[in-house]
């Protein structure tokens, strides 16, 4: 799954919207169900409106009635496997289990697994 995954975050990279930063970021997330969701981050000229990989991935997931997550992948063009933001952890936070895998990718390939234990310990939650 972990090797897949990752495949499918790299391949949504080409689908950025970022004529900001134009650094690229890919994601995708697979569900209990066995579907794949992908997701690229999406720029705005009004760039706090951004809106990364991770929470188009997981937002296009809840808006087609899955919220069940087995694993999240992310990839970018970074030296180090890339590290996902504050906003995108607390997103993960509302629907993640202590089960699912966080699988953080960069540029030559290599993939650091995490959870959300590990990103986001001591976490906000109603
Ligand atoms: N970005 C993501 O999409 N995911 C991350 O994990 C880190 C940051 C995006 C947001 C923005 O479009 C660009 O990367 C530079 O911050």
């Amino acid at each position: 799954m972990r090797d897949e995954l990752i495949k499918q975050a790299k391949n949504a990279q080409q689908y950025a919207y970022v004529p900001y930063s134009n650094f690229q970021v890919g994601a995708a997330v697979k569900m209990v169900s066995g579907k794949v969701f992908t997701g690229s981050n999406i720029e705005n000229a009004s760039y706090s409106l951004t809106c990364c990989a991770e929470r188009t991935a997981i937002f296009k997931a809840v808006s087609e009635g899955e919220t069940d997550f087995l694993a999240l992948a992310v990839t970018g063009n970074t030296e180090e496997p890339i590290s996902p933001c504050g906003a995108c952890r607390q997103v993960m936070s509302e629907f993640f289990t202590d089960k699912t895998t966080i699988y953080l990718g960069n540029l030559h390939g290599d993939v650091y697994e995490s959870s959300l234990a590990e990103l986001l310990p001591f976490r906000f939650k109603l």
